[in-house]
């Protein structure tokens, strides 16, 4: 769309709610439609609240894992986390989204960490990048993923794996390809034109170990969508199937636009924030879809879809019975933007507050965690 920019290495902030069946549209993947929720929720028993509320909203092949899977056929969950800082809420939305579909469907999950990615397009040294890789996988951890089924791939660890897949991909992806894309020049260094091809890697990993092709589904939010755009013209020419994907909007910044990020602390509710943090955090900048006034409020009600805090708590509050009557209440008028910013940060700091104590507890069993390829030999 004009103007907007959206991709994995930046997005506009002028973003909002309404943009994204335009922007989906224009990158060719398709809206998640009632029938396809119907279908899942026919296999899944329930629908995710991500789903219910459009937050995972598009997909490219989804149907196509569903035909596989009525019919007996297996396939594997891919996502990541480039590890530039500490993470923010809108970070763990995937993975929140993920475990769901893991736990659900009872399949292998990869988790790529992309330190390479980081030292590639930030300015940040590699010490830095593995302090965070090591914090980033403990949170990513502490969602309580099940340890048979989760493999996490390092970039720089499993270098000797991904690279030998990923020089088969690269060798297939122009550079003019990547200049189109993601709108490089020539005074970008190289490591960026390279790159899809290493997060490309996980999408046909286990076909390539295996020797034979499983589908893939990537649950991710769609900043991401460049470099499977291209895994998807790339991987059919060499053998392998076309991953599928789940897509999510980006959880906007506290102020109500663009995304939640990292480099504006005050747009972001990070995981360690405390609860003062989290407090003062969304009564002093969450965007509000309240009236001027509380006369007018009681009398007109709130737009509940456009407010930072009920977007919230839709997300993290586990009985979904209260998340209606919230939504009910507040647009009729009955609840007041401060009830809701209460209600809110509440159950954000028990939803952080929950995933600090599994923090602790995974601290040392890392390693459980990590990647082995001879698990996947048949
Ligand atoms: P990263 O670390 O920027 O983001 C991790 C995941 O979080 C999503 N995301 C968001 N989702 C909702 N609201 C937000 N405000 C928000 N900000 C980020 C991202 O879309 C992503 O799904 N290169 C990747 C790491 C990666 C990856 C993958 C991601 C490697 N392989 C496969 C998804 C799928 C990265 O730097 O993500």
């Amino acid at each position: 769309m004009e103007g907007l920019k959206i991709n994995p290495w930046e997005v506009s902030s002028e973003i909002k709610e309404q943009d994204y069946p335009k922007l989906i549209k224009e990158f060719g993947a398709k809206l998640i439609d009632d029938k396809l929720l119907d279908r899942l929720k026919k296999i899944t028993g329930d629908l995710h609240p991500f789903l219910t509320s459009r937050l995972f909203f598009a997909h490219r092949d989804l149907d196509v894992v569903l035909d596989d899977y009525s019919k007996g056929n297996e396939f594997y969950l891919y996502t990541g986390r480039g590890p530039s800082g500490k993470m923010h809420l809108g970070h763990l939305l995937p993975f929140i989204f993920t475990k769901w579909l893991q736990d659900k469907f009872d399949v292998d999950l990869l988790i790529q960490i992309t330190d390479d990615e980081k030292y590639l397009v930030k300015d940040i040294s590699m010490d830095e990048i593995r302090k965070n890789t090591q914090d980033n996988i403990l949170d990513i951890l502490s969602l309580g993923f099940n340890k048979e089924r989760t493999h996490i791939i390092v970039d720089s660890e499993q270098s000797k794996i991904l690279y030998n897949n990923a020089i088969m991909f690269a060798k297939k992806l122009t550079a003019s390809t990547a200049k189109a894309v993601f709108g490089l020049k020539d005074s970008d260094n190289v490591g960026k034109y390279f790159f899809t091809s290493m997060q490309a890697v996980p999408a046909f990993l286990l076909s390539a170990i295996k020797g034979r092709n499983v589908r893939c589904l990537i649950p991710y939010g769609i900043d991401q969508d460049d470099h499977f755009k291209i895994a998807r013209d790339i991987l059919p020419k060499l053998g392998y199937y076309k991953p599928s994907a789940i897509i999510s909007k980006l959880m906007p910044s506290l102020q109500g636009t663009g995304k939640m990020s990292s480099s504006d602390p005050n747009s972001a509710i990070f995981l360690d924030d405390d609860e003062e943090t989290v407090k003062k955090k969304i009564n002093k900048y969450a965007f509000s879809g309240g009236r001027d006034t509380k006369e007018e409020q009681r009398k007109y009600g709130a737009n509940p879809d456009v407010d930072f805090a009920f977007n919230m708590y839709r997300a993290l509050e586990p009985d979904q019975g209260k998340v209606s009557r919230a939504y009910a209440d507040y647009k009729s008028g009955k609840i007041l933007s401060g009830e809701m910013k209460a209600m809110s940060s509440d159950a954000i700091n028990k939803f952080l507050s929950g995933l600090r104590e599994r923090k602790e507890q995974i601290k040392g069993h890392v390693g459980e965690y990590m990647f082995d390829v001879n698990r996947f030999k048949d």
